[in-house]
C-alpha cells in the first residue's frame, strides 16, 4: 500500500513510488485476465486488485449491452455489495455515458462539484476525485464500455488517468478475446443442435412409412419402450427396417443426446468381437499397441445395437450374458471391472426359439434379451403400405441423385403386385434402378418392368387385389387412365373398353398408340 494522500508539491520520490507500483498492479493486472474467460470473475479480481494496491478504489466496469444500447454495470468493488444489476447509463447520461458518447476520458477533481454526476450507484467518497476512461475494443469506432475508479489523492491526477486507461486497454483485449470465445461457443451449440434436430428427425418416425394397422402396432411399441431402459430384441426378415426402429427407439428416449453405438456381430470373428465390444488394454495380443475403449465403453449413457445377435458364438454368448445382466466387463488383457449404463438392443432375422431348442443359443440369454420383443412385418403383409413407402423411397432416391423424380400411378400398382422377399430393402434397390433407367425422371409401370420385376410377378397370399381406381381421375393423363382400366378388368380388353366407355377396337387402337404393354394373364 502506497501513501498517496499527501498535499504538498510531489516529490521525485513520490513520483518513482508511484510508477513502481503501478508497474507493478499492471503486471498482476494481466495475470489475472490471462488466467480465465470468464469475465465477471476476472474483472471482479481485476477491480479488487486495484483496491488492495492502494492505487484505486471502487473501481467499477460497465459494458455496453447491444440490444438495449446501453451501458450495464458488470463489477463493482463495494464494499457494501450493493445489488447493481439494474444501474443504467444510457449514452451521454450522466459523467459515465458522456465519456462513452465521446470516447473520451474524464478526470472529476472533486466529485461534490461535479454537476454532471448522477450518483447512481451511491458508492463514491464526494470528497475523492474520480476518473472514468473508455474501454476500447478494437483501434477506432465507438468504445466497449467505460472503466471508473477513485484515486486516494488529487495529486499526479494526469499520470493516474493514465494508468487506468491502461488497465482498460487491457481490459479492452479480455472483452474482445471472451466476447469472440462466446461467439464461438454459440455457434458451436447452434451447430451440434442443428445437427441434432437433423439427426433426429432423419431417425425420427417420419423418416418411417407406414399406416398399416401392424405398422401402427410397432410405432406404439417404440414409443412405449422408448422411455425405459429395458433391452429391445427387434426380429424380422431382412430389409424389413430393423435397424431403422433401433434408431428410433434410440433417438426418441432420454438417452437421445449419449451415443448410438452400432455392431454386426456377424462381422467378426470371436476374439475380434471381444475385444470390439469390450475393449483392450496396452499389450493384451500381438498388435495391441495401445489401450484401446470397446463400444460397450463407448456406448456409455447411450444406447448400444447388437445386430444379427443370433449369430454369435457359445463362448461369446456367456460373455455377453454377463454384461447384460450385471453391467459389468473386463477390457481385453484387463484386472479392473468396469461399470457402464448402456441401453442395448437387439436384431436378428434368425428363428431364437429354434436355435435354443436345438442348443444353439443359451436360453439364459434368449430370455435376457427378449425382454421387449419387436416383430418388424414383412412387406408383404402390409403390401396397402407400398404407396406411400414408394413414393418416399422415391423422394430419397430424387435427393441423393439431385433431380426432382416422379413415380406414376400405375407402376406404383404394379409393385403392388410383387411379394417383396427382401422386403423395404429391395423396393429401395427396385426403385432406385428405375430412377436410373429413367431419362425424364418419370417413373412408369414400363420402367418398374425393365427392372425385372414383371417376371418375378407372383401376388403373395394376403396381397389385395387391384384397389379400384377414379377412372374419371382429371389428374390421370389417357396412358394412365387406359392401364389402369385394363388392371380393373383383369386385362380383358373387351372388359376395359367397356369401362372406359370404349368399343374393344378403340382401345385396341389407344393400346397400340400409346405403347402399353399388355400383360398376359
Ligand atoms: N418403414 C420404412 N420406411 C422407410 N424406409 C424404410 C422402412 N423400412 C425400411 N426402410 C429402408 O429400407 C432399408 C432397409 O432397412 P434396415 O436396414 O433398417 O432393415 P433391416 O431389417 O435392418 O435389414 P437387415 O436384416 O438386412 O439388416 C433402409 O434403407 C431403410 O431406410
Ligand atoms: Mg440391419
Amino acid at each position: 500500500m502506497i501513501g498517496l494522500t499527501g498535499n504538498g508539491p510531489v516529490t521525485g520520490s513520490e513520483r518513482d513510488s508511484l510508477i513502481e507500483a503501478e508497474l507493478e498492479t499492471l503486471y498482476r493486472v494481466s495475470q489475472v485476465l490471462s488466467r480465465s474467460l470468464q469475465l465477471r470473475e476476472t474483472l471482479d479480481e481485476v477491480l479488487k486488485l486495484l483496491d488492495s494496491c492502494g492505487l484505486l478504489s471502487c473501481g467499477m466496469v460497465s459494458l455496453l449491452d447491444h440490444d438495449s444500447g446501453e451501458l450495464t454495470v458488470c463489477a463493482l468493488h463495494d464494499k457494501c455489495a450493493r445489488p447493481t444489476e439494474t444501474v443504467r447509463y444510457r449514452p451521454g447520461e450522466g459523467i459515465i455515458g458522456i465519456i462513452m458518447e465521446r470516447g473520451e476520458s474524464i478526470v472529476v477533481e472533486n466529485l461534490s462539484e461535479e454537476t454532471r454526476f448522477l450518483d447512481r450507484l451511491g458508492v463514491y467518497n464526494p470528497e475523492l476525485p474520480f476518473i472514468g476512461v473508455p474501454i476500447r475494443i478494437g483501434e477506432r469506432g465507438q468504445p466497449a464500455g467505460v472503466l471508473a475508479a477513485q484515486p486516494p489523492s488529487r495529486e499526479q491526477l494526469p499520470e493516474q488517468a493514465r494508468f487506468l486507461e491502461m488497465v482498460a486497454n487491457l481490459i479492452g483485449q479480455t472483452v474482445r478475446l471472451s466476447r469472440k470465445v462466446e461467439h464461438e461457443r454459440q455457434e458451436i451449440e447452434a451447430e451440434r443442435d442443428k445437427l441434432r434436430r437433423e439427426v433426429r428427425a432423419e431417425h425420427g418416425f417420419d423418416s418411417i412409412v407406414g399406416h398399416t394397422a401392424v405398422m401402427r402396432r410397432v410405432f406404439t411399441q417404440v414409443r412405449q419402450v422408448a422411455k425405459w431402459n429395458t433391452t429391445v430384441l427387434i426380429r424380422g426378415e431382412s430389409g424389413t427396417g430393423k435397424e431403422l426402429i433401433a434408431n428410433a427407439i434410440h433417438y426418441n428416449s432420454p438417452r437421445s443426446n449419449g451415443s448410438f453405438i452400432k455392431l454386426n456381430c456377424a462381422s467378426l470373428p470371436d476374439t475380434l468381437l471381444e475385444s470390439d465390444l469390450f475393449g483392450h488394454e496396452k499389450g493384451a495380443f500381438t498388435g495391441a499397441v495401445n489401450q484401446r475403449k470397446g463400444r460397450f465403453e463407448r456406448a456409455d449413457g447411450g444406447t448400444l445395437f447388437l445386430d444379427e445377435i443370433g449369430e454369435i458364438s457359445a463362448a461369446f454368448q456367456a460373455k455377453l450374458l454377463r454384461v447384460l445382466q450385471e453391467g459389468e466387463f473386463e477390457r481385453v488383457g484387463g484386472l479392473r471391472t468396469l461399470k457402464v449404463d448402456v441401453r442395448v438392443i437387439a436384431a436378428t432375422n434368425r428363428n431364437l426359439e429354434e436355435a435354443v431348442e436345438q442348443g444353439d443359443f443359451r436360453e439364459d440369454l434368449y430370455y435376457r434379451l427378449n425382454v421387449m420383443p419387436i416383430r418388424m412385418p414383412a412387406l408383404r403383409e402390409r403390401i396397402e403400405d407400398i404407396p406411400d413407402l414408394a413414393r418416399f423411397l422415391v423422394a430419397k432416391v430424387a435427393g441423393r441423385q439431385g433431380r426432382p423424380l416422379n413415380i406414376q400411378d400405375s407402376a406404383i400398382r404394379l409393385l403392388m403386385h410383387h411379394d417383396w422377399p427382401g422386403n423395404v430393402r429391395e423396393l429401395e434397390n427396385c426403385l432406385e434402378r428405375a430412377a436410373i433407367l429413367s431419362e425424364d425422371g418419370e417413373i412408369n409401370r414400363d420402367i418398374i418392368s425393365i427392372t425385372g420385376l414383371d417376371e418375378k410377378l407372383q401376388p403373395a397370399e394376403g396381397v389385395l387385389p387391384p384397389q379400384p381406381v377414379d377412372l374419371q381421375d382429371p389428374n390421370m393423363d389417357e396412358r394412365e387412365r387406359v392401364i389402369a382400366a385394363l388392371e380393373q378388368a383383369g386385362w380383358v380388353q373387351a372388359r376395359a373398353a367397356r369401362l372406359l366407355g370404349m368399343t374393344p377396337r378403340q382401345i385396341a387402337y389407344r393400346i397400340q398408340t400409346l405403347d402399353i404393354q399388355v400383360r398376359q394373364i
